[in-house]
């Protein structure tokens, strides 16, 4: 696709995305995981590119070519993705969540399969998942240098869409939340998206239906309009 008409608007700066979704283990050779694809991580990251920026993008088990001209960090849980993402943070402008983390996860993974047993299975018990957005807005809140100037999240709902995502952005204290509609073709693991973008002090802006690469493009205007400039 052609992206030559870009803004260059994040020319000089450094943005985290991070993309797909977390697994988290059970055993060897099983986990709990999510239907997050990351075409929309993808797809923030190359539009990064496209208006200048240097990108950094974690991925989470995404099985998509790698976006061009951006470094991808691999990872498998929300673990490893949070000691990811808050590396990568140190120096970054902006930081866009737009991976699904696993809430919870195996307290313990076996070490061994699980085997099938004559009985019913024992019941898996869970243990929180840092949440790797909320910790990013506190550090910037508690006034931890270097945090980044722009941090947003996802958030997919399934009812009560706005209502639900502005309550989750003011929890989050992030600065802009994309709210997606889950269901009906839209979302996960499908080309396009629709959604409203909440911004914190401001008006939300709709996405209309349309290709990821448009509400990467319509949060990366947020995004920058959002940057402070250099003198
Ligand atoms: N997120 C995160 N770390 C987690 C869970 C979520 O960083 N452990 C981020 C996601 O990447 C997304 C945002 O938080 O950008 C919202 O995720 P969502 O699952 O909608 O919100 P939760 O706070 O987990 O609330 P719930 O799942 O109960 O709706
Ligand atoms: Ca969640």
């Amino acid at each position: 696709r052609v992206l030559s008409g870009a803004p260059r608007d994040l020319a000089g700066r450094h943005v985290v995305v991070s993309a797909g979704g977390t697994r988290e283990a059970i055993d060897p050779v099983r986990f709990i995981g999510n239907r997050s694809s990351g075409l929309q991580g993808y797809a923030l990251a190359r539009t990064a590119v496209a208006r200048g920026a240097r990108v950094t993008v974690v991925a989470a088990n995404v099985a998509l070519p790698d976006p061009a001209g951006a470094a991808v960090v691999r990872v498998e849980s929300a673990e490893h993705m949070r000691a990811a993402v808050l590396d990568a943070a140190r120096d970054a402008d902006a930081v866009v969540m737009a991976a699904a983390v696993a809430d919870f996860r195996p307290v313990a993974a076996s070490d061994v399969k699980i085997k099938k047993t004559g009985g019913e299975p024992e019941p898996i018990r869970l243990a929180k998942n840092p949440d790797i957005l909320a910790e990013l807005c506190d550090r910037r809140r508690d006034g931890l240098k270097p945090s980044p100037e722009v941090i947003a999240g996802f958030a997919a709902e399934t009812h009560d869409v706005l209502a639900n995502g502005r309550a989750k952005l003011e929890r989050k204290g992030c600065d802009l939340l994309v709210v997606n509609q889950v269901g009906d073709g839209l979302a996960f693991g499908t080309p396009d998206n629709a959604a409203v973008i909440l911004v914190a002090g401001g008006d939300p802006v709709e996405v209309p239906r349309g290709p990821k690469e448009s509400l990467a493009d319509a949060l990366w205007t947020l995004v920058s309009a959002r940057l402070s400039h250099p003198a």
